[in-house]
């Protein structure tokens, strides 16, 4: 690919720039690869391994009310009949009888919605059941056919009772999980924002029926675009609101799903995100899941359009009675009173992985006209390499002292040793992936023992002594310190 000499990149070019740069590739591409599946590259694990750190250091780490688990991607079958998605997960295959397009639609859209491609007609190709379907145990007829799991949640409600009484959590709390699902989508497109196999974020956050959210003050004033039910039925655009008038004009009905999504928006903004492109919308009744009451998506101005980015359902008591009369476990809990009660999941935040990334690498992408280069303008607290080191010249005083840096500078983060190439080149391939500091190791260094730091998004360089190198990066990686306060300007 030609690099792109505009800010705004397509889905099809992003995925040929991931490719290029070794962050995801086309899964078994040498075999002509499988649609829906893909494969991370050196920069793309990396990427993907620091967001979900970011996500569980937000999410569990930083709160006392949530606690993690890594539940099992192949289950007892009966986890997926008790929560419904044996019999409720179905979607409709279509292909358009104009252009040839394959999608997928919910039942109550036959008949009614016409080639999103084309405007054509669509020829109903049957239902079926996105799970997979494998068998455990390697007899025939000693084998039982089980499922590859299409959400993580289930997991969450199945060790529900374990979790909290291992972890001794008291209403209200939550659960947190990273990992796959697997969903055999008709048409999985449009790079990583629809796969076949992908990882979710996931947490279900229990309460009290009719609990109150005693989190309301950290909303804050934050304005959001908004679309309820209202504004979609009617035609309207979105509007611009503040999330506690949202809440307070009953737009949004819960107060605990005001709290999560603003939580979402919180989190987004530190990871860089740009929140202008971003907007909630209510699910109208005919599309929700069959185990929500409400549900809210956050979606994203993705370049081919408004889409889900992630959800937000109001899941009440469905999973844990169904799991308990299913498994005939009980799964209330005693309150202080000594009144048993069956929890709710008043708000279930579900995040992909992949769609985030999606966000992360839309917004980061520049084109620098001065530098005629790529500039990815990743959050340094994502960005795969967080510092690369380059002695000015391939000469032993510099490189002794380079390498030595290297050394100490890798025990605590990735970072890369580069010594081929100009400084001019050695910066542009750092500014393409994304590294926001680079250090170079000069004549004055020899001297002076200190180092420059120069800035992948201002190109503006600090001098910084040695011994104090390793405390100022955390501090720059942690936006704990502006850049140019974090040592002495360079002129
Ligand atoms: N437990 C709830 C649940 O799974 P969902 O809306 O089906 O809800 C949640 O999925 C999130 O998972 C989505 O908002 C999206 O970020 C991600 N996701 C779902 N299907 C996906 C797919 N086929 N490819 C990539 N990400 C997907």
């Amino acid at each position: 690919m030609k690099e792109k000499k505009e800010n705004a990149i397509s889905i099809e070019d992003l995925a040929i720039f991931c490719k290029k740069k070794g962050f995801v590739y086309p899964s078994g591409e040498i075999y002509g690869g499988l649609a829906g599946f893909w494969d991370f590259g050196p920069l793309g694990v990396e990427l993907s391994n620091n967001l979900k750190k970011e996500w569980w250091k937000f999410n569990v780490y930083q709160r006392e009310d949530l606690v993690g688990i890594d539940g099992s991607i192949i289950t007892s079958p009966k986890v997926w009949e008790a929560s419904g998605h044996v019999e409720n997960f179905v979607d409709v295959a279509v292909v358009c009888k104009k252009c040839g397009y394959k999608s997928k639609i919910d039942k109550h859209e036959i008949g009614i919605t016409s080639c999103e491609k084309c405007g054509g007609e669509y020829e109903v190709k049957g239902e079926f059941n996105p799970m997979f379907i494998t068998e455990v145990g390697p007899i025939k007829g000693d084998s039982i056919k089980a499922y590859l799991r299409p959400e993580t949640a289930q997991l969450i409600f199945a060790n529900f009772k374990y979790v909290q009484d291992n972890a001794r959590m008291k209403l209200p709390f939550g659960i947190a999980q990273i990992g796959k699902a697997f969903r055999n989508e008709v048409s999985p497109r449009e790079f990583l924002f629809r796969t076949r196999e992908f990882e979710q974020m996931e947490i279900e956050y229990f309460i009290e029926p009719k609990q109150k959210c005693p989190y309301l003050k950290e909303i804050g004033t934050k304005e959001i675009f908004i679309l309820d039910k209202k504004m979609q039925d009617s035609n309207e655009g979105s509007k611009k609101i503040k999330i506690i008038d949202a809440l307070k004009k009953k737009i949004i009905k819960k107060d605990w799903h005001a709290y999560w999504i603003s939580k979402y928006f919180e989190w987004f903004d530190l990871m860089g995100a740009d929140l202008n492109k971003f907007r909630i919308r209510q699910h109208l009744s005919k599309e929700k899941s069959h185990y929500s009451e409400d549900t809210w998506d956050i979606e994203y101005n993705f370049p081919m359009g408004y889409r889900e980015l992630m959800g937000f359902a109001d899941r009440g008591d469905f999973d844990l009675k169904q799991h308990q009369e299913y498994s005939k476990k009980n799964m209330e809990l005693s309150l202080d009173d000594g009144k048993k009660i069956l929890p709710h999941v008043v708000c279930e935040p579900s995040l992909g992985v992949g769609r985030a990334l999606l966000v992360f690498l839309l917004d980061a992408y520049h084109y620098d006209e001065k530098r005629k280069n790529v500039v990815l303008k990743l959050s340094p607290k994502l960005s795969p390499i967080k510092t690369a080191i380059f002695p000015i010249v391939k000469k032993p005083e510099f490189e002794i002292i380079a390498q030595k840096i290297f050394d100490d500078l890798k025990k605590e983060w990735n970072v890369v040793y580069d010594k081929s190439g100009s400084i001019g080149r050695r910066y542009a391939r750092n500014d393409e992936i994304g590294t926001p500091y680079c250090i170079t190791i000069d004549g004055d260094s020899l001297e002076n023992k200190d180092i420059t730091i120069r800035d992948r998004d201002t190109t503006k360089q600090i001098r910084v002594k040695v011994s104090e190198l390793k405390n100022v990066l955390r501090e720059l990686i942690n936006s704990e310190i502006e850049f140019e306060k974090a040592g002495e300007l360079v002129k």
